[in-house]
Protein backbone atom coordinates (compact mmCIF):
# COMPACT_ATOMS: atom_id res chain seq x y z
CA UNK A 1 0.00 0.00 0.00
CA UNK A 2 1.40 3.76 -0.50
CA UNK A 3 1.83 5.46 2.58
CA UNK A 4 -0.50 8.44 2.69
CA UNK A 5 1.95 11.35 2.71
CA UNK A 6 -0.59 13.84 4.66
CA UNK A 7 -0.49 11.00 7.35
CA UNK A 8 3.47 10.53 7.28
CA UNK A 9 3.65 14.21 8.10
CA UNK A 10 0.72 14.34 10.81
CA UNK A 11 3.19 11.27 12.36
CA UNK A 12 5.89 13.21 11.84
CA UNK A 13 5.01 15.90 14.00
CA UNK A 14 3.50 13.26 16.46
CA UNK A 15 6.66 11.23 16.97
CA UNK A 16 8.40 15.35 17.70
CA UNK A 17 6.19 15.63 20.82
CA UNK A 18 7.04 11.93 22.05
CA UNK A 19 3.83 10.44 21.13
CA UNK A 20 5.21 6.65 21.23
CA UNK A 21 2.28 5.54 19.12
CA UNK A 22 2.46 8.39 16.21
CA UNK A 23 2.30 6.31 13.22
CA UNK A 24 -1.16 4.44 14.17
CA UNK A 25 -2.52 7.78 16.31
CA UNK A 26 -1.58 9.57 12.60
CA UNK A 27 -3.87 7.22 10.52
CA UNK A 28 -6.84 7.71 12.81
CA UNK A 29 -6.57 11.71 13.03
CA UNK A 30 -6.24 11.67 9.25
CA UNK A 31 -9.73 8.98 8.78
CA UNK A 32 -11.34 10.89 11.04
CA UNK A 33 -10.97 13.96 9.47
CA UNK A 34 -12.34 12.56 6.42
CA UNK A 35 -9.65 14.50 3.51
CA UNK A 36 -11.05 17.90 5.73
CA UNK A 37 -7.43 20.06 6.21
CA UNK A 38 -8.89 22.52 8.71
CA UNK A 39 -10.45 20.01 10.59
CA UNK A 40 -7.21 17.63 10.23
CA UNK A 41 -5.89 20.68 12.20
CA UNK A 42 -8.04 20.85 14.72
CA UNK A 43 -7.94 17.53 15.52
CA UNK A 44 -4.08 17.38 15.69
CA UNK A 45 -3.64 20.71 17.88
CA UNK A 46 -6.33 19.06 20.65
CA UNK A 47 -4.07 15.62 20.07
CA UNK A 48 -0.98 17.58 20.73
CA UNK A 49 -2.58 19.47 23.83
CA UNK A 50 -2.43 15.93 25.88
CA UNK A 51 -6.44 14.87 25.12
CA UNK A 52 -7.37 11.42 25.02
CA UNK A 53 -7.19 10.39 21.64
CA UNK A 54 -10.66 8.55 22.03
CA UNK A 55 -12.11 11.84 22.84
CA UNK A 56 -10.45 13.43 19.58
CA UNK A 57 -11.70 10.79 17.22
CA UNK A 58 -14.99 10.06 19.39
CA UNK A 59 -14.24 6.35 19.31
CA UNK A 60 -11.97 3.62 20.73
CA UNK A 61 -11.64 -0.11 20.69
CA UNK A 62 -12.54 -2.64 23.16
CA UNK A 63 -12.95 -6.23 22.47
CA UNK A 64 -13.07 -5.62 19.02
CA UNK A 65 -16.04 -2.99 19.18
CA UNK A 66 -16.18 -0.06 18.12
CA UNK A 67 -16.96 2.24 21.39
CA UNK A 68 -18.57 5.65 20.62
CA UNK A 69 -16.35 8.36 23.53
CA UNK A 70 -17.75 11.23 23.91
CA UNK A 71 -15.24 14.34 25.87
CA UNK A 72 -15.44 14.08 29.00
CA UNK A 73 -16.09 10.59 29.54
CA UNK A 74 -13.64 7.68 30.64
CA UNK A 75 -11.50 5.98 28.08
CA UNK A 76 -11.92 2.17 28.36
CA UNK A 77 -8.51 0.36 28.31
CA UNK A 78 -7.67 -2.56 26.88
CA UNK A 79 -6.37 -3.72 30.26
CA UNK A 80 -10.02 -4.47 31.22
CA UNK A 81 -11.04 -6.46 28.24
CA UNK A 82 -10.13 -10.08 29.94
CA UNK A 83 -13.15 -9.12 32.78
CA UNK A 84 -15.71 -7.69 29.81
CA UNK A 85 -14.95 -11.01 27.98
CA UNK A 86 -15.25 -13.18 31.46
CA UNK A 87 -18.30 -11.63 32.13
CA UNK A 88 -19.98 -12.22 29.10
CA UNK A 89 -18.51 -15.78 29.19
CA UNK A 90 -20.42 -16.37 32.51
CA UNK A 91 -23.63 -14.77 31.43
CA UNK A 92 -26.19 -17.44 30.41
CA UNK A 93 -27.73 -17.27 26.38
CA UNK A 94 -30.90 -15.46 27.93
CA UNK A 95 -29.51 -14.38 31.31
CA UNK A 96 -29.06 -10.92 33.40
CA UNK A 97 -26.13 -9.05 33.67
CA UNK A 98 -25.66 -5.68 35.29
CA UNK A 99 -22.49 -3.44 34.96
CA UNK A 100 -22.22 -0.50 37.21
CA UNK A 101 -20.45 2.45 36.86
CA UNK A 102 -20.64 1.76 32.99
CA UNK A 103 -19.03 4.84 31.69
CA UNK A 104 -19.39 4.59 27.80
CA UNK A 105 -21.37 1.40 28.27
CA UNK A 106 -18.28 -0.37 26.72
CA UNK A 107 -18.25 -3.40 28.88
CA UNK A 108 -21.73 -4.05 29.06
CA UNK A 109 -21.94 -3.62 24.68
CA UNK A 110 -19.19 -6.45 24.86
CA UNK A 111 -21.36 -8.66 27.17
CA UNK A 112 -24.20 -7.32 24.72
CA UNK A 113 -22.53 -8.08 21.66
CA UNK A 114 -21.12 -11.93 23.30
CA UNK A 115 -24.61 -12.31 24.49
CA UNK A 116 -27.32 -10.65 22.22
CA UNK A 117 -30.34 -12.93 23.74
CA UNK A 118 -29.86 -11.97 27.44
CA UNK A 119 -30.56 -8.56 29.49
CA UNK A 120 -27.64 -6.28 30.05
CA UNK A 121 -28.39 -3.39 31.84
CA UNK A 122 -25.67 -0.61 33.38
CA UNK A 123 -25.72 2.22 35.58
CA UNK A 124 -23.80 5.26 35.42
CA UNK A 125 -23.64 8.28 37.87
CA UNK A 126 -22.34 10.90 35.38
CA UNK A 127 -24.94 12.01 32.77
CA UNK A 128 -22.38 12.64 29.68
CA UNK A 129 -21.03 8.98 30.26
CA UNK A 130 -24.75 7.68 30.85
CA UNK A 131 -25.60 9.68 27.40
CA UNK A 132 -22.55 7.86 25.74
CA UNK A 133 -23.22 4.64 27.40
CA UNK A 134 -26.92 4.77 25.47
CA UNK A 135 -25.61 6.26 22.38
CA UNK A 136 -23.68 3.09 22.32
CA UNK A 137 -27.11 0.91 22.35
CA UNK A 138 -26.42 0.07 26.03
CA UNK A 139 -29.93 -0.18 28.37
CA UNK A 140 -28.32 2.73 30.96
CA UNK A 141 -29.91 4.32 34.21
CA UNK A 142 -28.68 7.38 35.84
CA UNK A 143 -27.76 7.03 39.36
CA UNK A 144 -25.72 5.90 41.92
CA UNK A 145 -24.24 2.69 42.00
CA UNK A 146 -27.51 -0.26 42.16
CA UNK A 147 -30.14 2.82 43.05
CA UNK A 148 -31.69 3.54 39.85
CA UNK A 149 -32.13 -0.44 38.04
CA UNK A 150 -35.53 -1.07 38.28
CA UNK A 151 -37.74 -2.86 40.79
CA UNK A 152 -37.95 -6.74 40.38
CA UNK A 153 -34.64 -7.61 39.17
CA UNK A 154 -33.14 -8.17 42.21
CA UNK A 155 -32.18 -12.12 43.26
CA UNK A 156 -32.26 -12.30 39.47
CA UNK A 157 -28.92 -11.54 38.20
CA UNK A 158 -26.59 -14.05 36.64
CA UNK A 159 -23.45 -11.55 36.44
CA UNK A 160 -22.21 -8.20 38.39
CA UNK A 161 -19.27 -6.39 36.74
CA UNK A 162 -18.17 -3.58 37.64
CA UNK A 163 -15.36 -1.34 36.63
CA UNK A 164 -15.61 1.31 39.74
CA UNK A 165 -13.42 3.99 40.70
CA UNK A 166 -10.84 2.08 42.63
CA UNK A 167 -7.59 3.65 42.64
CA UNK A 168 -6.24 4.89 46.78
CA UNK A 169 -7.02 8.89 47.01
CA UNK A 170 -3.11 9.44 47.69
CA UNK A 171 -1.94 7.75 44.56
CA UNK A 172 -4.15 10.07 42.03
CA UNK A 173 -0.89 11.98 41.57
CA UNK A 174 0.75 9.39 40.42
CA UNK A 175 -1.52 8.89 37.68
CA UNK A 176 -0.26 10.15 34.15
CA UNK A 177 0.33 13.64 33.48
CA UNK A 178 -2.59 14.47 31.59
CA UNK A 179 -5.42 12.62 32.95
CA UNK A 180 -6.65 15.00 35.45
CA UNK A 181 -6.21 17.96 33.29
CA UNK A 182 -9.02 16.69 31.19
CA UNK A 183 -10.61 13.31 32.98
CA UNK A 184 -12.60 13.69 36.24
CA UNK A 185 -10.94 12.42 39.41
CA UNK A 186 -14.71 10.94 39.77
CA UNK A 187 -13.55 8.20 38.10
CA UNK A 188 -10.35 6.66 39.65
CA UNK A 189 -10.77 8.33 43.01
CA UNK A 190 -11.92 5.18 45.56
CA UNK A 191 -11.26 6.58 48.99
CA UNK A 192 -8.07 6.26 51.83
CA UNK A 193 -6.73 2.74 50.21
CA UNK A 194 -9.20 2.61 46.83
CA UNK A 195 -12.01 -0.25 48.07
CA UNK A 196 -14.66 2.16 49.10
CA UNK A 197 -16.77 1.89 46.02
CA UNK A 198 -15.71 -1.92 45.53
CA UNK A 199 -16.63 -2.47 49.67
CA UNK A 200 -20.34 -0.93 48.36
CA UNK A 201 -20.43 -2.93 45.07
CA UNK A 202 -19.54 -6.08 47.33
CA UNK A 203 -22.66 -5.07 49.97
CA UNK A 204 -25.00 -4.30 47.52
CA UNK A 205 -24.55 -7.33 44.77
CA UNK A 206 -26.04 -9.76 47.28
CA UNK A 207 -29.45 -8.46 47.09
CA UNK A 208 -29.45 -8.28 43.28
CA UNK A 209 -27.41 -11.85 42.44
CA UNK A 210 -28.80 -15.00 42.39
CA UNK A 211 -27.58 -18.01 44.51
CA UNK A 212 -24.49 -19.08 42.29
CA UNK A 213 -24.36 -15.89 40.26
CA UNK A 214 -20.98 -14.26 39.79
CA UNK A 215 -19.46 -10.88 40.72
CA UNK A 216 -16.73 -9.73 38.86
CA UNK A 217 -14.30 -6.53 39.92
CA UNK A 218 -11.65 -4.49 38.65
CA UNK A 219 -9.42 -3.54 40.91
CA UNK A 220 -5.30 -3.23 42.09
CA UNK A 221 -3.14 -6.07 42.29
CA UNK A 222 -3.04 -5.90 46.75
CA UNK A 223 -6.71 -5.34 46.58
CA UNK A 224 -8.16 -8.53 46.65
CA UNK A 225 -7.15 -9.20 49.59
CA UNK A 226 -8.48 -6.07 51.50
CA UNK A 227 -11.81 -6.77 50.22
CA UNK A 228 -11.36 -10.61 51.38
CA UNK A 229 -13.42 -10.04 54.92
CA UNK A 230 -16.17 -8.58 53.17
CA UNK A 231 -16.66 -10.19 50.65
CA UNK A 232 -17.04 -13.33 53.05
CA UNK A 233 -19.13 -11.55 55.13
CA UNK A 234 -21.45 -10.76 52.06
CA UNK A 235 -22.02 -14.63 51.32
CA UNK A 236 -19.17 -14.94 48.21
CA UNK A 237 -16.49 -17.45 47.81
CA UNK A 238 -13.38 -16.08 45.67
CA UNK A 239 -13.15 -18.06 42.39
CA UNK A 240 -9.86 -16.29 41.53
CA UNK A 241 -8.17 -13.20 40.04
CA UNK A 242 -8.36 -12.02 36.47
CA UNK A 243 -5.03 -11.42 34.98
CA UNK A 244 -4.04 -9.31 31.75
CA UNK A 245 -1.90 -10.61 28.95
CA UNK A 246 0.98 -9.17 30.91
CA UNK A 247 0.13 -11.28 33.76
CA UNK A 248 -0.90 -8.72 36.13
CA UNK A 249 -3.77 -8.73 38.75
CA UNK A 250 -6.39 -6.87 36.76
CA UNK A 251 -9.55 -8.33 38.99
CA UNK A 252 -11.27 -10.86 40.75
CA UNK A 253 -14.39 -13.26 40.38
CA UNK A 254 -16.67 -14.47 43.30
CA UNK A 255 -19.69 -16.24 43.48
CA UNK A 256 -22.57 -15.95 45.76
CA UNK A 257 -23.42 -18.90 48.39
CA UNK A 258 -26.74 -19.55 48.67
CA UNK A 259 -28.60 -18.19 51.86
CA UNK A 260 -27.43 -20.55 55.22
CA UNK A 261 -30.77 -22.30 56.28
CA UNK A 262 -32.39 -22.68 53.31
CA UNK A 263 -34.28 -25.67 53.44
CA UNK A 264 -33.43 -28.85 50.77
CA UNK A 265 -35.88 -31.55 49.37
CA UNK A 266 -35.63 -33.57 52.19
CA UNK A 267 -36.63 -31.07 54.45
CA UNK A 268 -33.50 -30.62 56.62
CA UNK A 269 -31.38 -27.32 56.07
CA UNK A 270 -29.42 -27.35 53.30
CA UNK A 271 -25.19 -27.29 54.01
CA UNK A 272 -23.47 -23.70 53.46
CA UNK A 273 -21.46 -24.02 50.44
CA UNK A 274 -17.93 -24.16 50.72
C1 LIG B 1 -13.10 3.80 36.03
S1 LIG B 1 -14.49 4.43 35.16
C2 LIG B 1 -14.99 2.93 34.32
C3 LIG B 1 -15.97 3.10 33.21
C4 LIG B 1 -16.28 1.83 32.43
N1 LIG B 1 -16.70 0.76 33.31
C5 LIG B 1 -15.10 1.39 31.61
O1 LIG B 1 -14.35 0.49 32.02
O2 LIG B 1 -14.87 1.97 30.54
C6 LIG B 1 -15.65 4.59 36.48
C7 LIG B 1 -17.00 5.18 36.08
O3 LIG B 1 -17.83 5.12 37.24
C8 LIG B 1 -18.63 6.28 37.34
N2 LIG B 1 -18.99 6.37 38.77
C9 LIG B 1 -18.19 6.75 39.79
N3 LIG B 1 -18.85 6.59 40.96
C10 LIG B 1 -20.09 6.11 40.66
C11 LIG B 1 -21.23 5.74 41.44
N4 LIG B 1 -21.21 5.85 42.77
N5 LIG B 1 -22.33 5.28 40.81
C12 LIG B 1 -22.35 5.18 39.45
N6 LIG B 1 -21.31 5.50 38.65
C13 LIG B 1 -20.18 5.97 39.24
C14 LIG B 1 -17.74 7.39 36.79
O4 LIG B 1 -18.51 8.45 36.33
C15 LIG B 1 -17.01 6.64 35.66
O5 LIG B 1 -17.71 6.77 34.45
Amino acid sequence: MTPDPVAGRVAEILARSGFVAAPDEASELVACAAGDPDRLASLLARRLSGEPLAWVTGRAEFCGLEIRVDPGVYVPRWQSEPLARRAASLLPARGTAVDVCTGSGAVAAVMRALRPSARVLATERDLRAARCAAANGVEVYTGDLFDPLPAGIGGSVDVLVGIVPYVPSAALSLLPRDTFRFEASDAYDGGPDGTDVLRSVVAGAPALLRPGGSLLLELGADQAELLADALRAHRFSLVGVIEDEEGDVRGLEATLRARRGRSGASGRPAPEAP
